[in-house]
């Protein structure tokens, strides 16, 4: 069976997370319910942080928080002593919310307004990685109106694009991020950015891509990002003193998928670094990654309750439960594979082949096309497994469904993190202008 961290079958032939019986969790918390087995969050986290501490680097892991970024997971990523990755005044807004120490924060994004930027000067945030040539103008400006310099990293398109077990050098990237490397755009930013005051360039930041299964795309960007740092240095006479090689660790999805060990990704970046570094005797950078789908995706499991069913002889079984695109839109989005059991009779083998749709008025909100189950009843729990990244952080209000609640799992106790969305939740923002207002009927 497909189990996850913690996640095992009681004596009941329940699932069990976190020491925790999902029949219980349905219970108490109602379905769709995110589950997210902390303790296996603490271990992916772990799983960095030591990789890191072997090489002998100096390292932060920046926790991309937009895989999952709420209060508690803010908390939990500090007290794993990661650094965090923002993109939006809202991530932001939720980890100075959660007490999420400053300095360690990055603030990302391909068009970070004017009032973000000021949001996150304010807040006096570790660093910016800048993405483009307006906002290296407008960061110096705005920074300067503040009487301040900050830090920054130059966000550059190495023409590395790795995609699970693919990847591509590319001379020319067709990104919208990042200044490219190939037609010199980079080091044209490089130094505009060494000349604006206000500003304080520690290095340069590579994202090659997400749920990567193999070194080979990481190592290569290395060479080119080392490469770059050394032309630099010999031209301008500047030397980088961190390199950020993104994130992108891939996870296991589906019985087939075959990522690899969180320690060996960090053992050939570094690699990569030192070999690189050394052989132009160019000092060792700082390094630092930011895992987001790797940190919490496995540790994610989704909860619904079976509803309907739609039998056509034939062709297929539509199993309907109680969420769907709304809460993952992923299968709709990438055609993302999942794998899922009947959480309330999990020792019961297959006997049927059904696939499992959401209640949203549309064809395409499918969670999983094919899965085999025990023949199944309305009120049986599915149990859809690795939800914990880009799921509740892509999650919408389509059709008006209401969003979903996220417990932590641990130890036999389930801590509520995110409270279910309301009816009023819904209207909250909603406004009827006077004309459109019912008049009180008069008699
Ligand atoms: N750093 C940067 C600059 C990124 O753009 C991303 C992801 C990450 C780190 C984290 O990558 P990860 O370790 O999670 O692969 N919504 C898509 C994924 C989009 C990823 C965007 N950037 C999905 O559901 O698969």
């Amino acid at each position: 069976m497909f189990l996850h961290g913690t996640s095992r079958i009681n004596a009941q032939g329940h699932l069990e997370i976190g020491g925790c019986d999902v029949t219980g969790l349905a219970k108490e918390f109602g379905t769709p319910l995110y589950i997210v087995d902390e303790a296996l969050v603490r271990q992916r986290a772990r799983e960095f942080m030591d990789a890191f501490r072997k090489t002998g680097l100096r390292f932060q892991v920046a926790y991309a928080s937009k895989a999952f970024c709420v209060m508690a997971m803010c908390r939990l990523a500090e007290e794993e002593g990661m650094s965090l990755d923002v993109v939006s005044d809202g991530e932001l807004h939720t980890a100075l919310q959660a007490g999420f120490p400053a300095d360690r924060i990055h603030f990302h994004g391909n068009n970070k307004t004017p009032e973000e930027i000021q949001m996150a000067l304010d807040a006096h945030i570790g660093c910016f990685v800048v993405d483009n040539f307006v906002e290296l103008q407008l960061l110096n400006a705005l920074a300067g109106d503040k009487g301040k310099r900050v830090n920054v990293l130059l966000r550059i398109t190495p023409g590395v694009e790795a995609h699970t077990h693919e990847y591509i050098s590319t001379g020319q990237q067709d990104s919208k991020f990042g200044f490219d490397l190939g037609n010199g755009a980079a080091f044209r930013a490089v130094r505009q950015a060494i000349a604006l005051p206000n500003l304080k360039l520690l290095g340069v930041h590579s994202h090659i891509g997400s749920q990567i299964f193999e070194v080979e795309g990481f190592r290569m960007a290395v060479e080119k990002v080392a490469a770059f740092a050394i032309e630099v240095r010999a031209k301008l006479g500047e030397t980088f003193s961190v390199i950020n090689l993104g994130g992108g660790f891939g996870i296991r999805y589906v019985e087939g998928d075959t990522p690899l060990p969180v320690s060996q990704y960090v053992q050939a970046i570094s690699d990569a670094i030192i070999s690189s570094c050394t052989a132009a005797d160019f000092p060792l950078p700082e390094i630092w990654i930011e895992p987001g789908r790797s940190m919490v995706g496995d540790a994610g499991t989704t909860l619904y309750t079976v509803g309907t069913s739609k039998d056509i002889p034939g062709v297929r079984k539509y199993l309907a439960v109680d969420g769907g695109m709304t809460d993952n839109p992923r299968p709709a989005l990438y055609e993302s594979k999942y794998e899922a059991i009947l959480a309330n009779r999990a020792n019961e083998a297959p006997t049927e082949l059904v696939s499992i749709a959401g209640k949203a008025c549309e064809s395409g909100d499918m969670l999983i096309w094919d899965l085999k189950l025990p023949e199944s009843q309305p009120g049986d729990l599915l149990a859809v497994f690795c939800t914990g990244a880009y799921n509740y952080a892509m999650a919408s209000n389509y059709n008006r469904i209401r969003r979903p609640a996220v417990v932590f799992v641990k130890d036999g106790r389930a801590d509520l993190v995110v409270a279910r969305e309301s009816h009023e939740d819904i209207t909250r923002n909603d406004l009827i202008p006077e004309r459109l207002r019912k008049q009180a009927v008069s008699r």
